[in-house]
């Protein structure tokens, strides 16, 4: 069925030789037109085959805003495909923040992989019909899209409503509870087997600096934030919280809010009661080894999980509801990429990888650092913020910035800090998570000890 190619009939008629010929060049036009780029994707459900024809199609049609590659290979083999979509699709352009979505982990929730074919759709016919909005949000922001993080799953998935057939991966393994715990210590635990779907995500995280993400699910309708797990930590009102708890709440919201039922928060039948249509992970129901927090932890991308469907695999004819009530949250959220503050570190000889950036009040377990090109991401809210930056050789600069609301802005606000050398300055190796874009890695470090490193730090250096 795909590509579907229309053909417009015309009415037979007697007309001159030349009108005809008109036409028939109107005719061979408009079928050169679909030929070349997709006509809408049907609302189906596309099988993997169909998925990947679809893809290779947008990849050979749109090249220059869509790059189609594969991330690696489930149990059974399948290509794992992830469409970028953007301007430069095939690289990271230095202030382009980088975004993702991750669809149909569990193989029999499969709305949220139709939405995203449908995104990709949306996006690539927005280009070339010229929608402004399709264009800005591309040339400002790099959108990275997993279709099905679990196709061997969803092979095997019945189409009941509630049942878990096809959840789990072709080795009988829940995906979203194979990510490494974040807060579990490793030293003193077997080590699990990571499955190779979960090993394909983990090494992506680690190519990209993602900055935003959510995982799509199905069988609820809410946006869930972390933590999902808590380990040891204090519950806030009965949530596991994250120094970032006011970002993902609005994050969350933002997507409940612009879906056309999700902020009424009673949607399903068979489902909690959430106000707003959002809640916290760990106060929904506790899991740990899920993909948000370590996402969160590892990757220092704030990713949500989205549960899109009260049925986990609906009839088709309510797959364009669907696209309906998700599609202007799926771009409103894709935008929340650009709150807060964006920017480098740069040292006397150009970028530092790795400078340590933190917001006063919020002290992260994994504290944000740098990438190769010195580039840091803070989502943050509008507000005055106190940031300390750090890196051995320097020292430690501390500026107040004041973060303007970003309404419909397509830019977080910019600011480079440049670092001043210092001899007297600790040449300290700072305690890091073993975060995704980091050579090597390293130990996982408690907050307290970061605080203490931190205070030591600063009382060395001021
Ligand atoms: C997508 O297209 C590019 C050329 O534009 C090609 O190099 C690449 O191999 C294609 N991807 C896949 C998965 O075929
Ligand atoms: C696309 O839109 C821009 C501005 O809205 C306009 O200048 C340009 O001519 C348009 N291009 C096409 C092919 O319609
Ligand atoms: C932020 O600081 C500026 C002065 O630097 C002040 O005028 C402004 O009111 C502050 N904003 C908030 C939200 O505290
Ligand atoms: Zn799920």
């Amino acid at each position: 069925m795909f590509p579907s190619i229309t053909n417009p009939i015309l009415p037979e008629e007697d007309s001159p030789t030349e009108l005809r010929c008109q036409r028939g060049m109107f005719l061979l036009f408009v079928v050169l037109l679909f030929i070349t780029r997709a006509a809408a994707l049907d609302f189906r459900y596309h099988d993997n085959t169909a998925m990947k024809e679809y893809l290779l199609h947008i990849n050979t049609t749109s090249p220059e805003i869509a790059h189609l590659h594969s991330i690696g290979r489930s149990v059974r083999g399948q290509e794992l495909w992830v469409m970028i979509v953007g301007l430069n699709p095939r690289q990271h352009t230095l202030g382009i923040p980088e975004f993702n979505y991750v669809a149909n982990m569990h193989g029999n929730e499969v709305v949220g992989r139709e939405l995203l074919l449908q995104l990709i759709d949306f996006l690539v016919e927005g280009y070339h019909s010229n929608s402004s909005s399709v264009k800005r949000l591309l040339s400002s922001t790099r959108i990275h899209l997993l279709p099905s993080m679990n196709p061997d799953g969803f092979d095997d998935a019945d189409t009941q409503c509630l049942h878990n057939q096809g959840r789990y991966n072709h080795n009988g393994v829940d995906l979203n509870r194979n990510f490494p715990d974040v807060f579990s210590d490793h030293s003193r635990q077997p080590k699990q087997q990571r499955e190779p779907e979960v090993e394909a995500v983990m090494s992506w995280l680690r190519s990209e600096t993602f900055v935003l993400s959510a995982n799509l699910h199905g069988g609820a309708l809410v946006a869930s934030y972390p933590y999902d797990s808590n380990q040891g930590r204090v519950l806030v009102g009965g949530a596991s919280v994250t120094p970032d708890n006011d970002v993902f709440v609005h994050l969350a919201k933002v997507y409940a809010s612009s879906h056309t039922s999700m902020h009424h928060g009673n949607s399903c039948v068979h489902s909690n009661k959430f106000a707003d249509g959002i809640t916290n992970g760990y106060e929904w129901y506790p899991l740990s080894g899920g993909l948000q927090d370590y996402s969160y932890l590892h990757a220092q991308c704030l990713d949500i999980t989205l549960e899109v469907s009260c049925c986990k695999f609906p009839a088709e004819d309510q797959l364009q509801d669907f696209w309906t009530a998700n599609r202007p949250p799926l771009i409103a959220f894709i935008q929340q990429i650009h709150l807060g503050v964006k920017g480098r570190v740069l040292g006397s000889s150009g970028p530092l990888q790795g400078a340590l950036v933190v917001v006063s009040d919020r002290l992260d377990r994994c504290p944000f650092t740098t990438d190769h090109n010195g580039e840091y991401y803070r989502l943050l809210l509008p507000g005055n913020y106190t940031f300390m930056v750090s890196f051995p050789g320097y020292q430690v600069a501390q500026e107040m910035l004041s973060i303007p609301s970003n309404q419909n802005g397509f830019s977080a606000l910019n600011h480079d800090f440049l670092m001043k050398p210092s001899s007297t300055a600790p040449a300290m190796i700072f305690p890091l998570c073993d975060h995704a874009h980091q050579q090597g890695g390293g130990a996982t470090t408690s907050p307290t000890l970061f605080c203490i490193l931190l205070l030591t730090l600063l009382l060395l250096d001021l």
